[in-house]
């Protein structure tokens, strides 16, 4: 491993845009009100941008008509940067977000084409709120700032502001998975997006496997884009211009989630918790309320384990926390019923006096609520059927700062391979097996808890989003013209500085080695035996 300490300092300004702006404008009767996201992207980013200076444009989440300017300034006023709203109107939100991205790309994107709704019109609209987004973006950059553009809602804006004329760099990071060939070419509207896509200067996905995927259709439907393979960047040109293709796994913010969960009042609200939970085992599962994220699996899995283990049943409490989500969408509106008929048919089962099976929140938990119940879980429990990464996965390590949870994770997540070190990694569709790693869980031994959480909490800390945006500026190829390279921490006069520990361990180089070769999976796994070791070598027993 090499050592190297590099700090990267933009000229301007990082100007991020994305769909969702990191706060969400809520009518209600009296008048609107300001709440925090929900969704990895919004929870990473404006962790990692908190301190920095810069600008977010995005969408308040919030249809025409409501004065939110004071609001967003309210807002902006707790953080560093700015944040400068687009406004949608009504048919927008309904063909640009409900529509294109939410019916089409989301499904096709997560390997559920069936789910997929290719209306026409949703195409239609999709470019217009791309030209919309990169219009407002190229009257705000100026060409020493770095325009960072993310996810799969604003695929067409890297044309839409070349064509404006901008000439910042730009970037373009996609949070969600990216499709094999096979499942993209579905997509009516495949090659605009490809093109488009190269128009960015960079692009980065979760995983080596959304990446190789992205490859693999450039190579099969746009023939004419060059191909220049290298690991663990690959290099493409079209039409004179040339993109760094790139892995840049998420994270968290560490230190922030584990100081909090560590506060006092945290502490308190936890204990409040499982006092009032009956049974030994208290299970979590936090999730926005998505078809990708496996919770009706999740629930029969659970309804299996109590079945299989009669032992378990009054020791075992579920506490399924979900976040209403896109509740606009027919395919979201059946979810919700499935997941409380369930709810209500294991309730049903199983209840005893003094014990229900399955405690269901349906709503969205404020950061001190919800790190309580990080800390008060002994299993976490996130088991999504596909998901680009799941920063669940990861805040709930962050908050066991007394290392007594077991992490039960999906190998279709980005983090199930990132964390297999010390998680259970499950197939959340084999309900055998998850109701199993359950029960091994809820029976583990303490030390064996104990160095399985250090280990994952290690990757955690390590591999955080201060760590993931240093590395993905790195990137940019037009590094001599906008960013400069120092070797050493010391002056720290620029406005962004991120540093970034180069690393063989990084997740992206590990999970080339997954790909290639399956028997290097082991090395990413532990065993059992070598996690005792581990304990005896810290002089742990
Ligand atoms: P996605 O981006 O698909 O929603 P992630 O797991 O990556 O999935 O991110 C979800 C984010 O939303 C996390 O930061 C999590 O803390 C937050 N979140 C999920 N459920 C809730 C909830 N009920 N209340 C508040 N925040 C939530
Ligand atoms: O992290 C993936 C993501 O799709 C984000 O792009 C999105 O903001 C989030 O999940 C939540 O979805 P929505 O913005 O539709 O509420």
């Amino acid at each position: 491993m090499t050592d190297i300490v590099a700090v990267t300092e933009i000229k301007g300004r990082v100007i991020n845009v994305s769909n969702r702006l990191p706060v969400l404008i809520r009518k209600h009767a009296g008048g609107a009100r300001v709440e925090r996201s929900s969704g990895g992207l919004a929870t990473a980013l404006d962790a990692g941008w908190r301190h920095q200076r810069g600008i977010w444009i995005g969408w308040a989440g919030t249809s025409p008509g409501q004065h939110i300017e004071p609001l967003l300034l309210k807002a902006s006023q707790a953080r560093s940067y700015t944040l400068r709203s687009v406004s949608l109107t009504e048919d927008e939100i309904a063909k640009f977000y409900s529509g294109f991205a939410n019916e089409i790309i989301w499904p096709l994107f997560h390997d559920m084409p069936s789910r997929c709704n290719f209306d026409p019109e949703y195409w239609e609209i999709y470019q217009r709120v791309n030209r919309k987004f990169g219009k407002v973006t190229a009257e705000t950059a100026t060409p020493d700032d770095f325009i960072w553009v993310h996810d799969y809602h604003l695929m067409l804006t890297a044309s839409a502001m070349r064509q404006a004329g901008v000439s910042a760099p730009m970037g373009f990071f996609l949070h969600i998975p990216f499709p094999s060939p096979d499942v993209f070419e579905k997509l009516p509207w495949k090659k605009p997006i490809l093109k488009s896509l190269l128009e960015f200067d960079v692009i980065g996905f979760q995983s080596d496997h959304d990446r190789v995927n992205f490859v693999a259709c450039l190579e099969r439907l746009l023939p004419e884009a060059k191909v220049e393979p290298g690991i663990p960047r690959v290099q493409v040109r079209l039409e004179g211009r040339r993109t760094v293709i790139g892995t840049f796994p998420i994270g968290i913010d560490f230190d922030e989630f584990a100081r909090q969960a560590a506060e006092s009042g945290i502490e308190a609200h936890s204990s409040e918790i499982r006092r009032r939970l009956s049974g030994d085992t208290l299970v979590l599962g936090v999730d926005r309320l998505d078809y990708t994220k496996g919770i009706p699996e999740r629930l029969k899995s659970f309804r299996l384990l109590l079945r299989r283990f009669p032992e378990q049943r009054g020791h075992i409490t579920l506490v399924q926390v979900v976040v209403p989500s896109r509740e606009e969408i027919p395919n979201y509106k059946h979810l919700r019923r499935e997941v409380e008929l369930l709810v209500s048919q294991i309730n049903g089962e199983f209840t005893e006096p003094g014990w229900v099976p399955v405690h269901y929140i349906h709503r969205n938990l404020g950061r001190e609520e919800l790190l309580a119940y990080y800390r008060a879980a002994d299993i976490g429990l996130v088991t999504p059927l596909k998901d680009g990464m799941n920063l669940v996965a990861k805040e709930f390590c962050a908050a066991q700062i007394d290392e007594r949870g077991v992490l039960i994770v999906s190998e279709f997540a980005g983090a199930g391979p990132e964390l297999r070190c010390g998680a259970i990694v499950v197939n959340p569709n084999d309900f055998s097996e998850v109701a199993q790693a359950l029960h091994d869980a809820a029976i583990m031994g303490v030390e064996e808890k104990r160095n399985r959480m250090r280990l994952l909490r290690e990757v955690v800390k390590e591999h955080n989003v201060q760590r993931w945006i240093g590395s993905f500026l790195q990137a940019m190829p037009t590094a001599e013209a906008v960013i400069s390279k120092r070797g050493a921490a010391s002056d720290l006069g620029s406005q962004y500085i991120f540093s970034h520990r180069r690393d063989e361990t990084m997740p992206g180089v590990a999970l080339v080695a997954t790909a290639l070769s399956p028997d290097a999976r082991p090395r990413y796994q532990m065993g059992r035996e070598k996690l005792r070791m581990l304990g005896r070598a810290a002089g742990e027993d």
